[in-house]
């Protein structure tokens, strides 16, 4: 398969064209609809994970993309048993897992900018599943995908015995996004905010004054700091946890539970809101998303948005590795 994206990283999502998002999301969705075979035999290759930082849905989700696209795996989910805790450097950790003939290498870590040092040692596509609170970029698109799922973006066409599919972005277009909680730290929101300006969408940021981001250019944007206003306003609600592993979160303890959205919220403010979570959220009475919550047929975190994930995932290997 011919693509401009082939041999290319993904680090950021600041520089994905409307062209480039389209494709992806086609070919996401193509990985939805279970069209086979996803890979030609030849195209196999080997997947190196290295996740310096923990992980349930980024890492399982690329590796099951990887076998899903019959790749060979190989890496780490936690630096536990590896040399990290010898003293070894980022650099040589990705030189090594760079050496054993690897087509791409998916990078989690913590430090701003690793994943751009990884790219800088490989010769093949590197993707950033997480640079500590700057970029997320694979957790934007799925979060793209997810909205067009459920908002209806594609439609069908038979021609002949081979279906193909269209996409209409306009499904999106003036929608807004209401983003509740930790904004300065989280990474998924700044790989989000990017795609909703390519899309034009609208945004809400809500937030304590503390970790409230600056209204970024060229996006219809609102602040807030009350998680009622942002819900009544939003096509999508958009929650996410207070990072509390981030450096400098210590003296915000007080903001512990601020904002935790409940189902008869939901009900009597904005019954019908698209609600998305990256997620983890955190469990027990400082949970962001009440677990009453999770029946309504418009909680998509877990039905939806987690395994568009996986669908995702299938897309951006298939279109990056060579
Ligand atoms: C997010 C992350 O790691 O940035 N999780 C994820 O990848 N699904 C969000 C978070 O950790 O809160």
């Amino acid at each position: 398969m011919d693509s401009k994206l082939t041999g290319r990283d993904l680090l950021t999502t600041e520089d994905l064209s409307l062209d480039e998002l389209r494709e992806i999301m086609l070919a996401a969705h193509k990985a939805k609809e279970g069209q086979r075979p996803l890979f030609l035999p030849h195209m196999n290759g080997r997947v190196a994970l290295c996740f310096f930082e923990r992980s349930t849905r980024t890492h399982q989700s690329f590796l099951t993309a990887a076998q899903e696209c019959n790749c060979n795996v190989i890496g780490f989910s936690s630096t536990e048993g590896t040399s990290v805790g010898k003293g070894e450097s980022l650099a040589d950790t990705i030189a090594t897992l760079a050496a054993y003939d690897t087509d791409l290498l998916v990078i989690r870590h913590p430090d701003v900018g690793s994943a751009k040092i990884a790219a800088d040692i490989c010769k093949f596509p590197v993707i950033n599943a997480g640079d500590g609170n700057n970029q997320h970029p694979t957790q934007a698109l799925l979060d793209i995908l997810c909205m067009l799922e459920y908002f209806g973006g594609f439609s069908v066409m038979p021609r002949g015995s081979n279906r193909s599919y269209e996409l209409n972005f306009e499904v999106l277009q003036g929608k807004t996004v209401a983003i509740c909680g930790d904004l300065k730290n989280g990474r998924t929101l700044h790989s989000g905010i990017p795609l909703y300006r390519l899309l034009g969408m609208n945004l809400i940021l809500c937030a304590p004054e503390e970790l409230q981001i600056p209204t970024p250019d060229a996006i219809e944007t609102c602040t807030t700091n009350e998680l009622e206003y942002a819900l009544e306003a939003a096509d999508i609600l958009y929650m996410t946890r207070f990072q509390w592993e981030r450096p400098g979160m210590e003296e915000l303890q007080h903001l512990k539970g601020r904002y935790i959205l409940r189902r008869q919220t939901v009900e009597r403010i904005n019954p019908t809101v698209a609600i998305m979570h990256p997620l983890p959220r955190i469990a027990g009475e400082h949970c962001e998303i009440y677990p009453d919550v999770d029946d309504l047929k418009n909680a998509l975190y877990f039905r939806l948005q987690t395994p568009c994930g996986m669908w995702t995932r299938i897309a951006l290997l298939r279109l990056l590795m060579r």
